[in-house]
C-alpha cells in the first residue's frame, strides 16, 4: 500500500480506510493553520471535493492539533476509517503531515478512489539540512522553473533550496548599487557547449545569453519557498568564480585588465586560469560588503554561501597588494591569504546574523572561522574534514561521485546516490557531524527546463531518503519498487524523470567515456532516454 519517499520513521498498517467525502471539514488549533491551507489547496484539486473550515475537532474529518511534546520538524498522523488527525508542533512538523497526505492521496495506490489506507504513521527527518543547489550562472531558468523546483522539493520534504547566482559565466541578481552586474555581467556573447577539453570555435554557440532576478523578483520567490517551509541560501561565488563581476568592474581584479563575461566553462584547471578578485584591494571588501547588505534584506536565512572553491593563486602571487597583506599579516601563503579573505567576510556576516558557508576548499586553511560551514564535495574522507570535525566544525555532504547530479546516470548511477551514507566519521556527534545532504545541479550543460528534471528524477527522490530516512531503514530494493509509483506521479505532473531501465544498467557502458568529461555520453543518453521514454508506458 503506502510507496512513500522519503520513507517515514514509523509506519504501522491498520484495516480500513479513510475515504475522503466531497466536502472535507479541516480543523486546526491557531499555531497549525498554515498547513490548513496548504492541505485545503492540495484536496481541492482532487474533482469534486471542497474544503470547509471545522469550529472545533470534533466536527472535522481531518483536524490538525497542537503538540509541544513534538519537536519542531517531527509529526504524527492518525488515519482512522472515521478522521485524520495530524499531531505537531509547529508549521515544519504540520506541513511535512501534508506533504504526505498528498502522496498517499495522488499516488497509484490500489484503494478506491479517494480512498487512503489507515494507518499510523511517526515522523521526523535524520539531518536538519536537506537540500538542492541550482546553479543559474551557466544557464538561467527563470521564476516559474524555480518556484516548480520548490513545489517538488517540499514534496520530498526537502528545506534547503542553495541558490548558484553568480560565476563567471554570469551574474544573476540585481544589486542596486552596483548596476553594472547587470548591464554587463549578466550578459555573454556565446555558449559554450561541448565537453571541457574541446575548446574550440566551433564549439561555442554563438547565441547572445542573458538573464536575471529583479530583487522584487527574489522576494517573491523566497516567500514563496517559506510558504513550503524552504529556506532558500544564495551563493555569490568568490574570490574565484568571480568573471563576471571582474567583467564588470575590472578594478576588483588583481590586474584590473578589462574581460569578457566568459563563455567557458571549468574549474580552476579546465577555465580560464586568473579569475580571481584582489584580496590586497580594499575595494574588494567593499564592494562584497555592499553586496552583501543588499542580499542580507532579501534573503533571511541565517546562512550566506561564498563558494570559495577553485582559486588559481597565480595572479595573488603576482600581485604586489595581495603580496602586502601576505607580509603585513605574517600569512604562511596564498592559501592562507584565502583564509584571511574568508574570515573577513565570515566576520562581516555575522554582523548581519549569518554564519559563511563555503565549498570545502575553506578548510585549506587553517584558520577558518569556527563557525563556518564546509559544503564537501570532493574526496570526502580527507585530513582537513577529520581536523575540522575533531572541532566540532560542521559538512554538508555533496561528495561528486554521489550527489552531482548533472552527471550522466551511466556515471554516477542512481544506486551510488541512494547508498551514500553520510556519516562516515566516528566522532561523538550522533549525525556524524554531518549537518545534511545537498546534490548539486550545475548547469554548464543543462539548458532546458526538461533536462534539468532529467537530471534531477529519480535522483531526488534517493537524495531525500538519504537525508530523511533513518538509516538502518534505507533499503535500496525497497526504494525501487516504492519509486514506480512515485514516478507515475512524477509524470502525471508533467514531470519526465530519467527512465528507471537507464537509471543504474550502466546503459552507456558501449559509449566511449570522455577523456576529460562526459559530456557527449550524457547528450546521448539523454536523447536515447527520450526515446525509450516515448515508447514505454509511463511518458
Ligand atoms: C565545485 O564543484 N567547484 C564546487
Ligand atoms: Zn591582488
Amino acid at each position: 500500500m503506502v510507496k512513500l519517499i522519503p520513507l517515514p520513521v514509523e509506519c504501522t498498517i491498520r484495516s480500513g480506510f479513510f475515504k475522503l467525502p466531497n466536502v472535507v471539514r479541516i480543523y486546526s488549533d491557531s499555531d497549525l493553520c498554515g498547513a490548513k491551507s496548504v492541505l485545503k489547496s492540495i484536496l481541492e484539486k482532487i474533482d469534486g471535493v471542497r474544503c470547509e473550515d471545522a469550529l472545533d475537532s470534533g466536527s472535522s474529518h481531518v483536524a490538525f492539533c497542537y503538540d509541544r511534546e513534538l519537536s519542531n520538524e517531527r509529526y504524527i498522523l492518525d488515519i482512522t476509517e472515521n478522521k485524520v488527525i495530524i499531531n505537531a508542533s509547529g508549521f515544519s512538523g504540520a506541513f511535512y503531515a501534508t506533504q504526505t497526505l498528498r502522496q498517499l492521496f495522488e499516488s497509484d495506490s490500489q484503494s478506491p478512489l479517494n480512498n487512503i489506507q489507515c494507518a499510523h504513521i511517526l515522523d521526523y527527518p535524520r539531518y536538519e539540512w536537506r537540500s538542492i543547489m541550482l546553479d543559474e550562472s551557466r544557464h538561467f531558468f527563470g521564476k516559474d522553473v524555480v518556484k516548480q523546483l520548490l513545489d517538488l522539493l517540499a514534496m520530498h520534504k526537502m528545506n534547503v533550496f542553495h541558490w548558484h547566482l553568480s560565476d563567471n559565466e554570469g551574474w544573476r541578481v540585481e544589486i542596486k548599487k552596483y548596476p553594472k552586474l547587470i548591464e554587463i555581467g549578466s550578459k555573454r556573447r556565446g555558449t559554450h557547449f561541448m565537453a571541457w577539453g574541446n575548446r574550440k570555435d566551433s564549439a561555442v554557440d554563438w547565441t547572445p545569453y542573458s538573464g536575471h532576478y529583479t530583487q522584487e523578483e527574489i522576494k517573491e520567490i523566497v516567500q514563496y519557498a517559506a510558504e513550503r517551509n524552504i529556506m532558500v541560501v544564495p551563493e555569490i561565488d568568490m574570490p574565484a568564480h568571480f568573471g563576471a563581476v571582474l567583467a564588470a568592474y575590472p578594478e576588483l581584479g588583481c590586474r584590473g585588465v578589462k574581460i569578457e563575461v566568459p563563455i567557458m566553462h571549468g574549474g580552476e584547471k579546465n577555465g580560464p586560469a586568473d579569475l580571481i578578485a584582489c584580496a590586497g584591494n580594499s575595494d574588494t571588501y567593499k564592494f562584497i560588503y555592499d553586496v552583501i547588505d543588499e542580499l542580507a534584506e532579501l534573503f533571511p536565512a541565517p546562512y550566506f554561501h561564498i563558494g570559495g572553491d577553485e582559486a588559481p593563486k597565480k595572479e595573488w602571487k603576482n600581485c604586489p597588494k595581495c603580496q602586502k597583506v601576505i607580509n603585513d599579516n605574517k600569512l604562511k601563503d596564498e592559501e592562507e591569504l584565502q583564509g584571511y579573505f574568508n574570515n573577513k567576510i565570515a566576520l562581516y556576516l555575522k554582523t548581519k546574523g549569518k554564519r559563511l558557508i563555503g565549498w570545502n576548499e575553506i578548510l585549506k586553511s587553517t584558520s577558518i572561522d569556527k563557525d563556518a560551514i564546509a559544503q564537501y564535495w570532493t574526496l570526502f574522507r580527507d585530513k582537513n574534514a577529520e581536523r575540522w570535525l575533531v572541532t566540532n566544525g560542521r559538512i554538508i555532504a555533496s561528495k561528486h561521485q554521489a550527489f552531482y547530479f548533472d552527471m550522466p546516470y551511466a556515471v554516477r548511477n542512481l544506486k551510488t546516490t541512494y547508498k551514500f551514507e553520510p556519516s562516515q566519521y566516528k566522532i561523538k556527534d550522533p549525525n556524524g557531524g554531518i549537518l545534511g545532504v545537498e546534490g548539486t545541479l550545475w548547469t554548464e550543460w543543462i539548458s532546458t527546463k526538461e533536462r534539468l528534471f532529467f537530471q534531477l528524477f529519480p535522483r531526488l527522490e534517493a537524495i531525500s531518503e538519504v537525508a530523511w530516512t533513518p538509516r538502518e531503514k534505507r533499503n535500496y530494493a525497497d526504494f525501487r519498487s516504492r519509486l514506480k509509483s512515485f514516478i507515475k506521479l512524477l509524470s502525471s505532473m508533467n514531470i519526465r524523470p530519467a527512465p528507471l531501465e537507464i537509471v543504474d544498467t550502466g546503459f552507456l557502458r558501449s559509449v566511449k567515456i570522455g577523456k576529460i568529461f562526459h559530456l557527449n555520453d550524457a547528450h546521448i543518453e539523454y536523447k536515447s532516454a527520450l526515446s525509450l521514454n516515448a515508447d514505454s508506458e509511463t511518458p
